[in-house]
């Protein structure tokens, strides 16, 4: 089976790893010069050091690479089964891929989108053939994240759902199934992680340094929000709050935090350019406030902040139960689903918590999910 992928940048390129290591003929078409060169020499270097660590053989790295057809010509897409774009993150430059894509395959095929943020729907739009249009969200990088969201759009038909699922599974990935609607479903559950504890930060309960010790030291999270939105990035980190904010028709659940705009209009981005919420250029340890009682009060206003965000996403229908837990472990390292963890807590506790902030700060932002009030009252737990 032949399968292209659209975009030769740091999803593309993933992608178009993963395919060509399940044996699969893969066709890597980018538009811009030297980005086919620069995605040809990062895949080099990548096979080389797997090589190194034992983990492919010389067979396999010439193999793999012997798959990939790095190209500029888009005509040879032809004869695919699938095709992935992975191109920039606009909505009229896809749509205008889109439609060009469907005229040089064949009927049959099936044509994915790796957005993050748009309607599958209105990429969907752009083809005469819009059911076998359809979302297939790897996670970055895309070789090792095991996480896959797939987003059937409303035009998409079950065939193609079950097609790309079929393989996307073979590829050893985790498949969840998620509703085309904004951030699918790590993108929307993840929000008040950063957002809650920017708040936090903001109301000048604590500093960067003790609300990220306090996630990992009480809540068992790999990085504490501020290290992970420097990783992140605070120019993608932000847009990508500020897109479901607006998407959401500024619900003020998603509201975006001046202190991270300003962050990035600064251009103190994170790892990337030196500085964001740490300076990595400085070996001075952040001073940590470690006080229990404060590490457990700024761990459990996040986490039923991300709790209530993910009942809500049950209540809605955007995922089952298991694929929004599995979302968030495999997608995101969580330590814990955040469903199993509300049962955990206790959802009455979860409950108080919210109504708690709610009543303090009069916000709608911590407004409990009807579906969280309901299985309260009927004295319910998720597993
Ligand atoms: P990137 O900027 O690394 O790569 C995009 C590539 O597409 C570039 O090589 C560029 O030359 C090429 N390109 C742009 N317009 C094109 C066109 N009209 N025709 C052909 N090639 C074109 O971007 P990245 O990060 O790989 O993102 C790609 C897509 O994946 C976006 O939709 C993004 O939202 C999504 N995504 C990104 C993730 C990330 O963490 N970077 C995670 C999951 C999804």
């Amino acid at each position: 089976m032949k399968i292209s992928v659209i975009g030769a940048g740091t999803m593309g390129s993933g992608i178009a790893q993963i395919a060509a290591t399940k044996g699969l003929e893969v066709c890597l078409y980018d538009s811009f010069d030297g980005a086919i060169e620069r995605s040809k020499h990062k895949l080099i270097k990548i096979l080389n050091r797997l090589v190194e660590k034992n983990r492919i053989s010389e067979k396999d790295n010439q193999d793999i690479l012997d798959r990939i057809n790095f190209t500029k010509n888009i005509n040879e897409i032809e004869g695919s089964s699938l095709v992935i774009e992975a191109i920039i993150e606009d909505l009229e430059v896809k749509k205008e891929i889109f439609s060009k894509l469907e005229k040089l395959v064949d009927d049959k095929c099936i044509i994915a989108s790796n957005t993050s943020s748009l309607s599958i729907a209105s990429i969907a739009a752009a083809c005469k053939i819009s059911e076998r249009v359809v979302g297939i969200h790897f996670f970055n990088p895309a070789p090792l994240m095991p996480l896959v969201e797939i987003i059937p759009a409303i035009q998409t038909s079950d065939e193609t759902l079950f097609f790309v699922k079929d393989i996307i599974d073979s590829w050893g990935k985790v498949t969840v199934l998620a509703k085309d609607t904004p951030g699918f479903i790590v993108n929307r559950l993840a929000r008040p992680f950063y957002g809650e504890a920017l708040r936090i930060y903001e109301e000048g309960i604590a500093d960067f340094a003790t609300i990220d010790w306090a996630m990992k030291e009480i809540g068992g999270f790999r990085m504490g929000p501020f290290e992970l939105m420097d990783y992140i990035g605070n120019d993608i980190n932000y847009i990508v709050t500020e897109t479901v904010f607006t998407a959401f028709y500024y619900d003020p659940r998603y509201k975006p935090s001046f202190t991270q705009k300003r962050m990035m209009e600064a251009g103190y981005l994170g790892r990337k350019s030196g500085k964001g919420y740490y300076d990595y250029s400085s070996d001075i340890e952040e001073e940590i406030n470690k006080d229990k009682e404060l590490a457990n009060k700024i761990f459990l206003r996040i986490i039923v902040m991300l709790i209530n965000e993910a009942i809500d996403a049950l209540f809605l229908n955007i995922a089952t139960k298991d694929d929004l837990d599995l979302a968030m472990t495999k997608g995101v390292n969580y330590p814990k689903g955040l469903l199993r963890w509300a049962d955990e807590l206790g959802l009455e506790t979860v409950l108080k918590l919210l109504e708690d902030l709610q009543a303090e700060y009069a916000e709608d932002r911590y407004r409990p999910s009807p579906l969280l009030r309901r299985m309260v009252k009927e004295n319910k737990a998720f597993y």
